[in-house]
């Protein structure tokens, strides 16, 4: 068995939330010692201030702080999806709390968790600064969970789902702290003693995908009525299709998201001798909205990164998306007899499917073909500046979606490239504890991945099942559209556009609106919905005059 399916047949059988959560309760009975966390501040007072010789600045903590993980608990959207899944399923409210703190605010959480107790997520915010369990809430995932994450259980089934361990320290007064590097002994008593017992400790689990893999495997179960288990859906499963795919071989998820910083530089701004590979940790992926969102509602949400910091964070993200994702070009373009006919290719450039993760997230293709006189004559999924998509069955209408389309003939036919949950009774849902399956799920393939072969878990969904052009890393989608309104010569746009969260996502969220967290994220998202989505890739080319 995979540690997919393993993992799945985990949650299966768990009977129900509060079941995993006793068994917790035994596991804390035998455990040595209870694990401390630092906040980051302790952290960053020593692993800031670095630059390179050539006046880069690689600052460990400004770099964390402005990331998507340094601001997990803070995350409005976050909030809003915790509040809207209590109200769907209130009997299981305090189950739910826990689950979603266990990657989102772990420290809180770990430490409930060995009490046997419930973590909680509402009784934490807003987050009370002169609290050390404010801090610790509010700190997301901080330097000293990933750093203390252990060896035991990394790539099993038994590590998803948040499921990592965090190693009980043979000496109680030393708790190691695992990084890449050798730290020879004076340097190490440095950092001992300041930070009150954490050891800088060389490990090389810290570099395998398998760490990451612990938080970035969510498999969910679904609640029925009154809290009964009704099934259960692959929510997140970006480290699935990693190994599905030819990156597993070559490149691990530290490689693609920690670049590598290309000089000798010191990992800290005291006794720091400048080393080789050392890493950044931006942790550059795709959510500049929210990145942007955390800086315009900054006070409101307790961020702590600086304006400069979240806003060169979301640029570089921006940079990151429009040269790492993906690659479009229009490979045939002929117009005749009142039609224009063009084969687009899309290739994903990235170790997982695009988009990845989060099921919000979505990517399309905006086409516009222009004739002669520079009139439009066709267009197909343009943004509106609400967020929706022109033409997306889906934001206009919750209970239905496009499907994957091989060839595209109107102006009413958006390629979508997006998961579409379905609930126990096939309906369409972006409730994530509501899901036991995906009606669509056409996110771009990475290279390598086979998908016949494909666990279901990480399988692809509806016609894209079925269509020979949607194979590999790249796929063709063919657009023969009418353009009998103009004459040529004939010009066509076509951009791959990304929204990490969709229209439908957000919208849902508004019709909770007797309750503060979903209230305050919706109206965060229409003030920004016109800047909620990125151009991946571009690209234009014009029939013969
Ligand atoms: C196993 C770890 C884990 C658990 C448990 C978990 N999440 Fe997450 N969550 C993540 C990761 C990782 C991401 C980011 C993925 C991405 O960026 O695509 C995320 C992203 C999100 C986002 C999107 C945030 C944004 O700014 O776009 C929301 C909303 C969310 N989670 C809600 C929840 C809720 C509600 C629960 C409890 C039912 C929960 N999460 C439990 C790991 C987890
Ligand atoms: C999401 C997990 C994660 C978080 C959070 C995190 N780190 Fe790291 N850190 C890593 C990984 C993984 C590496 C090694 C990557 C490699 O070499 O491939 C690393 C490397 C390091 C190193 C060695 C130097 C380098 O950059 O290569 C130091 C020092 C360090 N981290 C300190 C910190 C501090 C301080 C914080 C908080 C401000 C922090 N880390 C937050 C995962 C994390
Ligand atoms: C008093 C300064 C100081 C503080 C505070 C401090 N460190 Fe360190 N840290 C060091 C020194 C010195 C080294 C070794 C540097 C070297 O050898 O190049 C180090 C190394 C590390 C490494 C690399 C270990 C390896 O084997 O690669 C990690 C990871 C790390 N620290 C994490 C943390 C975390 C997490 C915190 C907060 C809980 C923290 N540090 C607080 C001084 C400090
Ligand atoms: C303790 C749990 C945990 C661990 C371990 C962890 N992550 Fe995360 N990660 C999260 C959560 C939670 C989020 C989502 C935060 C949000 O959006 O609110 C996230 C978000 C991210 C994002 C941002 C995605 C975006 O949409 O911009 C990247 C990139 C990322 N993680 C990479 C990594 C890498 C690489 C590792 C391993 C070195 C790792 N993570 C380990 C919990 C974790
Ligand atoms: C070959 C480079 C590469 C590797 C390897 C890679 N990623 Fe990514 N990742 C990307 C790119 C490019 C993006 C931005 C486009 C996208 O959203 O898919 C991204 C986006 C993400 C996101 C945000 C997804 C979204 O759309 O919100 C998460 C979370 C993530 N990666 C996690 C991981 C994890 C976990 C691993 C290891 C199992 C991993 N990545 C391996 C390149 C990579």
């Amino acid at each position: 068995m995979t540690p997919l399916r393993r993992a799945a047949a985990a949650i299966v059988t768990a009977a129900s939330l509060l079941v995993a959560a006793k068994t917790v309760v035994t596991r804390a009975a035998s455990h040595p010692a209870i694990p401390e966390f630092h906040t980051s501040d302790r952290c960053i007072a020593c692993h800031n201030g670095l630059t390179t010789a050539s006046g880069d600045d690689v600052s460990i903590g400004y770099d964390w702080r402005a990331s998507m993980m340094a601001n997990s608990s803070r995350d409005p959207y976050w909030q809003a999806s915790v509040r809207r899944e209590s109200l769907d399923h209130p009997e299981s409210t305090a189950a739910i709390e826990d689950e979603c703190s266990i990657c989102h605010m772990p420290i809180p959480r770990y430490g409930a968790k060995l009490r046997g107790e419930h973590a909680r997520v509402f009784s934490h915010l807003p987050f009370a600064a002169d609290k050390k369990e404010g801090r610790q809430a509010a700190d997301g995932v901080s330097c000293a969970v990933c750093h203390q994450i252990g060896r035991q259980k990394l790539g099993t089934a038994d590590s998803f789902n948040g499921g990592f361990v965090i190693d009980a320290p043979e000496d109680p007064n030393a708790r190691p702290e695992y990084g890449p590097f050798e730290v020879e002994p004076g340097h190490r008593r440095i950092m001992l003693s300041s930070t009150e017992g954490y050891r800088p400790t060389q490990s090389d689990h810290i570099r395998d995908s398998e760490m990451c893999a612990t938080c970035h495997t969510l498999l969910t179960q679904a609640l029925g009525p009154g809290g009964r288990p009704v099934g259960r859906l692959a929510e997140q499963v970006p480290y699935g299709e990693w190994l599905h795919s030819e990156f597993k071989g070559t490149q691990s998820c530290q490689s693609c998201h920690m670049p590598t910083v290309s000089e000798p530089v010191p990992i800290t701004r005291v006794f720091g001798a400048p080393r080789d590979g050392v890493v950044r940790h931006v942790f550059v992926a795709g959510n500049f909205f929210m990145q942007r969102m955390l800086n315009r509602y900054r006070d409101a949400l307790d961020v702590a990164a600086l304006p400069q910091e979240l806003t060169s964070a979301a640029e570089r993200t921006i940079q990151y998306l429009q040269t790492r994702a993906a690659t479009l070009r229009i490979d045939t373009l002929q117009a005749g007899a009142g039609m224009l006919r063009a084969d687009l290719v899309v290739e994903n450039l990235g170790g997982h499917k695009l988009p990845t993760g989060y099921p919000s997230r979505r990517a399309w293709l905006h086409v516009t073909v222009r004739d002669g006189g520079g009139r439009i004559v066709f267009e197909s999924g343009g943004l509106n500046p609400d967020g929706s998509i022109r033409g997306n069955d889906n934001d206009a209408d919750a209970t239905r979606f496009e499907p994957h389309y091989a060839q595209v003939r109107s102006a009413d036919q958006v390629q979508i490239y997006e998961t579409i949950i379905g609930d126990v009774n096939g309906g369409v849902t972006t409730g994530l504890l509501a899901g036991v399956g995906y009606l669509k799920d056409n996110r771009l393939l990475p290279r390598g991945f086979e998908k016949r072969t494909a666990d279901p878990d990480i399988a692809v969904h509806g016609a894209a099942a079925d269509d020979d052009d949607f194979i590999g890393a790249s796929y063709r989608v063919t657009y023969a559209v009418p353009v009998a309104d103009g004459s040529g010569p004939f010009t066509l746009d076509a951009e791959l556009l990304y929204q990490p969260i969709g229209y439908r996502w957000a919208n849902n969220l508004k019709t909770y609106d007797r309750a503060p967290e979903p209230q305050r994220f919706t109206s965060y998202y229409e003030a920004m919905a016109s800047g909620s989505a990125a151009v991946l890739a571009r690209s234009t080319r014009s029939t013969r005059p």
